[in-house]
């Protein structure tokens, strides 16, 4: 395991986990920290174009186990490249997703056995885990209304409602059997409430 603070942020779309990105940095940042913001699939140059083929709705063709594959593909890349040696830095790394959305999305939405999951987990990241993840929960129905409105939808976001359900509940299964590492977040509240209950999880750290 690692010394230093590994944060990720979970939850379905439109749940706020990138909204709230810059408001848990500077929480660090005014305790003294320093601070690395990061994203998966994605947060280098090869994971970057990982994420292109990942979210490009033109790729109807992709298996949910090449899927799986070229997550933990970026994954890695991402752990080797950028976060352990911010972490050997001391500084404190912020990812919005990371293995959870694996677990939750190939697993419980496409329907990959977890320990297939698991086999990939223990082989990329050899023990290595958050340190303490926020999953940001709320009504899928409202998750989706807010995504929509965002941005154009991404190959996951033209997936049903019911494969959204499949992930929260998968998510939430995840933190209920990893209390500690997880804190969750009411998503659904208004932001200034989400910014508190962020304050309040995080507040041994600081
Ligand atoms: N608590 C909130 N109340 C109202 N609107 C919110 C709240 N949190 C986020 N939003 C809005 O919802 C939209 C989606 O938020 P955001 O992009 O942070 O979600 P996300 O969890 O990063 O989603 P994705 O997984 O799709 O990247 C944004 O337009 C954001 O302003
Ligand atoms: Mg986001």
């Amino acid at each position: 395991m690692h010394e230093g603070l590994f944060i990720t942020l979970e939850g379905i779309e439109g749940a706020g986990k990138s909204s709230s990105l810059n408001y848990i940095s500077e929480l660090f940042i005014c305790a003294g920290h320093e601070v690395l913001q990061t994203r998966e699939p994605g947060g280098t140059d090869t994971g970057e174009q990982i994420r292109k083929i990942l979210l490009d709705s033109d790729n109807i063709k992709l298996e949910s186990s090449t899927e799986l594959l070229l997550m933990f593909a970026a994954r890695s890349q991402h752990l080797e490249e950028i976060v352990k040696p911010a972490l050997e830095k001391d500084q404190v790394v912020i990812c919005d997703r990371f293995t959870d959305a694996s677990y939750a999305y190939q697993g419980g939405g496409r329907g990959i056995e977890e320990l297939r999951i698991k086999t990939l987990e223990d082989w990329v990241q050899l023990g290595f885990t958050p340190t303490v993840t926020l999953l940001f929960d709320l009504d899928v129905d409202v998750g989706l209304r807010r995504a929509e409105k965002r941005s154009q939808a991404d190959r996951f976001e033209q997936e049903d409602i019911m494969f959204f359900k499949r992930v929260r509940s998968s998510y939430l299964q995840r933190a209920s059997n990893e209390p500690i590492r997880f804190r969750i977040i009411n998503a659904g509240n208004s932001l200034e409430d989400v910014k508190q209950q962020i304050h309040k999880a995080l507040q041994e750290y600081l």
